[in-house]
């Protein structure tokens, strides 16, 4: 049986991950600010400690990790955010939000839970598939997302000698709370239930690298080797609206 610590558990993936680790009997470790929906898993018992922080802030994470009585064997860093940047128009606010959650967040996690790591312990780090290649108003989210693969890859050269394995994770679409919020068409969007079971299939693989859906990720994947001129063309084609 393994321990699941999942952070942004409270919904879309995280939350479908934390019910399908539940129902395959697995312990979890529920992550997230939201009280109401971390009290939705006080009915399973012993099965599931949620703990409630915000991953922006350093002491709290360091804080709620230091408290937690389970000891998870597989780690997973989901949580994290999307704002769009419109027609170009930076802002330094909206963009210190974004990297805040995803990038920043992930830092303190990683810091609260790097001396509870054992040899063994699987490491998975939820990135994006916009991290690959530049897509159009990703300024601000598809930069913070290249910080996460950029920080995960290293990782996973930096804990290899402790016997610890990092995944990152690279998803498509995904229909989530998150996603709900946008107004153009998302090619080949995938279920939560879908993204959690290619999650799962990995995380039990092993797989250093995640992709998911296939033909979506493939496609975005191939076009991120072409000169970044026929990129840019490519990409504003399949991500119209
Ligand atoms: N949906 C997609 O198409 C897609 C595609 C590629 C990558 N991803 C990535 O997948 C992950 C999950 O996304 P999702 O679509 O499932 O989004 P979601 O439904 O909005 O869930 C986001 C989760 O992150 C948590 N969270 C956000 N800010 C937080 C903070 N400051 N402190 C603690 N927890 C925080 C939320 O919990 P609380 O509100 O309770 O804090 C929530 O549980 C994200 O990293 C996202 O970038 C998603």
């Amino acid at each position: 049986m393994n321990t699941v610590l999942i952070t942004g558990a409270t919904s879309g993936i995280g939350l479908q991950l934390a019910q399908d680790y539940l129902a395959q009997g697995d312990r979890v470790v529920v992550c997230g600010r939201n009280p109401i929906a971390l009290s939705e898993f006080d009915n399973v018992g012993d099965k599931a400690e949620t703990l409630q922080f915000d991953v922006t802030n350093t002491a709290a994470t360091v804080n709620a990790l230091a408290e937690m009585r389970s000891q998870p064997n597989i780690w997973i860093f989901n949580a994290g955010n999307c704002e769009y940047v419109e027609q170009g128009l930076l802002d330094a606010e909206l963009i210190r939000r974004v990297f805040d959650t995803n990038f920043i967040g992930l830092v303190n996690s990683l810091q609260a839970a790097q001396p509870l790591f054992k040899s063994g312990d699987q490491v998975v780090v939820v990135g994006s598939i916009s991290s690959e290649v530049a897509l159009p108003r990703a300024e601000a989210y598809g930069a913070s997302k290249a910080a996460v693969s950029y920080l995960a890859r290293t990782l996973q050269m930096t804990l290899a000698p402790k016997n610890i394995k990092v995944s990152v994770v690279y998803p498509g679409f995904v229909k989530t709370p998150l996603t709900d919020r946008n107004t153009f068409e998302m090619p080949m969007i995938v279920s939560a239930e879908q993204a959690s079971r290619a999650i799962r299939r990995g995380i039990e693989k092993q797989s250093a690298y995640i992709y998911f859906p296939a033909r979506f990720t493939s496609i975005l994947r191939l076009i991120g080797v072409l000169p970044y001129r026929w990129q840019n063309l490519l990409t504003q084609k399949l991500l119209k609206g």
